[in-house]
């Protein structure tokens, strides 16, 4: 299988690469990336040499379709991906994730190529936080904020190319991914890192709003089960039962830490700021025989907190820069 994995170099993209040149020797891998702030070649230095790296971006569609025209099956992940820089400027947002993916599919539909669209489950807006109800297939789109909003609008290019032009595609809509590689704007990487710099984590408002957190390296055994299983034009939710507070999320983090569970800020809130999200995956493991593999989160997590420990290298340069935005924002 010859694969065009978009947006490999990011967080989900390089570990599903380095899942992938593991466990499927046979599937050829080209990588299409663009390489903006969130993308780095270091991402893919442990399987350098066994993939093809391309930096583009995907609405260049003269590359897109010399690319997609190599390949079987295309993974899109590339996107704009973290909410408060799309509340900051959601112009990136628009042409990447809206017209980026309108290219790709440009492309599949003349190619015949089958196309599996990687989506995020805020797509659906937000559930109360004392609601029992969890997001299901059926549940009906309605983002909050510029970046899921540009999403939803992603996904539902996906299903009219589908349905009005027969292209052979899937959609997943995961939970909030964590595990290594990840940039550290994200929520999980920022505290460890600001702990490693002796800083305090950072809680935005009152540190209520509770994310479904699933290990990166789920979400991904996961989007294999849908390219070999799943049924063109459907959708797939990807989750793994892992509802908590961001509170929590930083207590387990400071305690993984040595510090005490009390060591952190309350700072300003996200506008907008989604309150809870929550999964169903019941239709994935029904059909599909999906099942996480990760146990506990806080397992996951003490793995995670290793792995920016040894791995300063990777992420030391994006902190600087990164940190400057969110005084910016005073966050
Ligand atoms: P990321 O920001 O870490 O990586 C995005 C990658 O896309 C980067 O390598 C970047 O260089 C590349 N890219 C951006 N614009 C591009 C363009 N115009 N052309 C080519 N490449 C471009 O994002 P991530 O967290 O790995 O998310 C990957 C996908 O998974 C996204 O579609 C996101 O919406 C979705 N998702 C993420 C999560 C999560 O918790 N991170 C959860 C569910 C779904
Ligand atoms: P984030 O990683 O940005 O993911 P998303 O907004 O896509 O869910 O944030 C996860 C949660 O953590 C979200 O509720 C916002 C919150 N958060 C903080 O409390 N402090 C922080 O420093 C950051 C970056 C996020």
């Amino acid at each position: 299988m010859r694969l065009l994995v978009t947006g490999g170099a990011g967080f989900i993209g390089s570990n599903f690469v380095h899942q992938t040149v593991r466990d499927r020797p046979d599937v050829q891998i080209v990588v299409l990336d663009a390489l903006t702030y969130a993308g780095s070649e270091a991402s893919l230095a442990p399987v350098r040499g066994s993939v093809e790296f391309r930096k583009g971006d995907i609405t260049d569609a003269e590359l897109v379709d010399e690319l997609v025209a190599q390949a079987d099956v295309v993974v899109h992940f590339a996107a704009e991906s973290h909410n408060d820089n799309s509340l900051h400027d959601p112009w990136p947002f628009v042409q990447t994730n809206v017209i980026g993916t309108y290219t790709l599919l440009e492309a599949v539909r003349r190619h015949g190529v089958r196309y599996h669209h990687i989506s995020t489950d805020e797509v659906y807006g937000d559930l109360e936080l004392d609601d029992p109800a969890k997001f299901t297939p059926e549940t009906p789109y309605n983002p909050s904020s510029p970046y899921s909003s540009t999403k939803a609008s992603s996904d539902l290019l996906v299903r009219a190319w589908a349905r009005s032009f027969g292209v052979q595609a899937t959609i997943s809509n995961c939970s909030n991914n964590y595990g290594p590689y990840q940039h550290v704007e994200k929520f999980i990487p920022r505290q460890i890192t600001n702990l490693i710099d002796g800083v305090r984590p950072k809680l935005y408002g009152s540190g209520q709003n509770v994310r479904d957190w699933i290990h990166v390296e789920d979400h991904n055994s996961a989007v294999w089960a849908i390219i070999d299983g799943g049924r063109p034009g459907e959708t797939y939710l990807i989750g793994a039962d892992g509802e908590e507070t961001n509170q929590q999320v930083v207590e387990a983090i400071l305690e993984l830490m040595g510090r005490s569970r009390d060591d952190y800020d309350l700072v300003s809130d996200r506008p907008g700021h989604d309150l809870r999200y929550a999964i169903d995956a019941s239709k994935l493991k029904e059909e599909l025989g999906w099942e996480p593999r990760f146990g506990s989160f806080t397992d996951g997590l003490a793995a995670t907190v290793a792995w920016y420990r040894e791995n300063e290298a990777w992420w030391r340069p994006q902190k600087d820069e990164t940190e400057a935005r969110y005084s910016g924002l005073g966050r």
